[in-house]
C-alpha cells in the first residue's frame, strides 16, 4: 500500500518541476531540464502521413494485397536465387522488380491508412521463398508454370477487388487505379511465363493446380487474419 510516509519531500518538489538540492554526482543536469525532458516530444521521429481511417473494404484490400505482394516478392527472389544467373535471369529480374514495387506501394497504403498486417506475414516471407526456390530447382519451365499458376490467381483476384470497389458507394479512386496498373503487370508475368515454355514443364497440370489452391487459400487467411 502506497504511504504519504514514503513520499519523499523532493519528490513532490519533482513533480512539481521546482528545483531541488542537487548532490555532486547530478549537478551536470538541473531538474528544469529534467522536466522540460519529460515535456518536449520526441521529434527526431519520422512523421508518416495518416489519412482517415479506412471503409471495411479498403481495409481488407489493403491487408489481403500487401500480404499477396509480399508473397511474390518473396516467390520471384526464390527464382532469382536459382535461376539468377542463368538465361532466365534478365526475364525473371525484370518481373522481381515490378513485384518489388507492387510491395512497396501496399507497405506505403498500410502505413498511411493504418491498416494491420496480416499475422501471417513471417509465413508467407519463408513460404513464399521456398515455392519460387523449390520449383525453380525443378528447371526453367517449373519456375514458369508457378508463375502462371500464381499470376492466374492474382489476376482473378485482382479482377474481383476491382468489382466490388466499383460497386461500392463510394469507390476509392487510388485504389482503382493501383490495382488496374497491377492487375495488368501480373496478366503480363503470367502470359511470359507461357511464352518460356511453362506448358511444357512435367506435370504441368498437377503442379499449377496445387500452387493454385495453396494461393487462393493464403488468399483466404489473410483477409481474416
Ligand atoms: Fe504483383
Ligand atoms: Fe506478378
Amino acid at each position: 500500500m502506497l504511504r504519504l510516509s514514503n513520499f519523499s519531500h523532493s519528490s513532490w518538489r519533482l513533480m512539481q518541476c521546482q528545483p531541488i538540492p542537487l548532490q555532486k554526482s547530478q549537478r551536470h543536469i538541473t531538474t528544469q531540464q529534467r522536466c522540460r525532458q519529460k515535456e518536449e516530444p520526441n521529434t527526431t521521429k519520422t512523421a508518416l502521413p495518416l489519412r482517415k481511417r479506412p471503409t471495411q473494404l479498403t481495409d481488407e484490400i489493403i491487408r489481403v494485397d500487401h500480404a499477396g505482394e509480399l508473397g511474390a516478392d518473396r516467390i520471384y527472389a526464390g527464382q532469382m536465387a536459382v535461376l539468377g544467373n542463368g538465361p532466365m535471369g534478365k526475364t525473371i529480374a525484370h518481373m522481381w522488380e515490378q513485384e518489388k514495387e507492387h510491395r512497396r506501394k501496399f507497405e506505403n497504403l498500410i502505413h498511411e491508412h493504418r491498416v494491420r498486417p496480416t499475422i501471417m506475414v513471417p509465413i508467407w516471407n519463408v513460404a513464399g521463398f521456398m515455392l519460387g526456390a523449390g520449383t525453380a530447382l525443378l528447371g526453367e519451365k517449373a519456375a514458369m508454370a508457378c508463375t502462371v499458376a500464381v499470376e492466374t490467381v492474382i489476376v482473378e483476384h485482382y479482377n474481383e477487388q476491382l468489382r466490388q470497389i466499383m460497386e461500392s458507394p463510394k469507390p476509392d479512386k487510388e485504389l482503382l487505379a493501383t490495382i488496374t496498373k497491377f492487375r495488368d503487370e501480373e496478366q503480363e508475368h503470367h502470359d511470359t511465363g507461357i511464352d518460356c515454355g511453362a506448358e511444357q514443364a512435367p506435370f504441368y497440370k498437377a503442379i499449377t493446380e496445387v500452387i493454385k489452391v495453396g494461393c487462393k487459400t493464403a488468399i483466404a487467411i489473410s483477409k481474416r487474419i
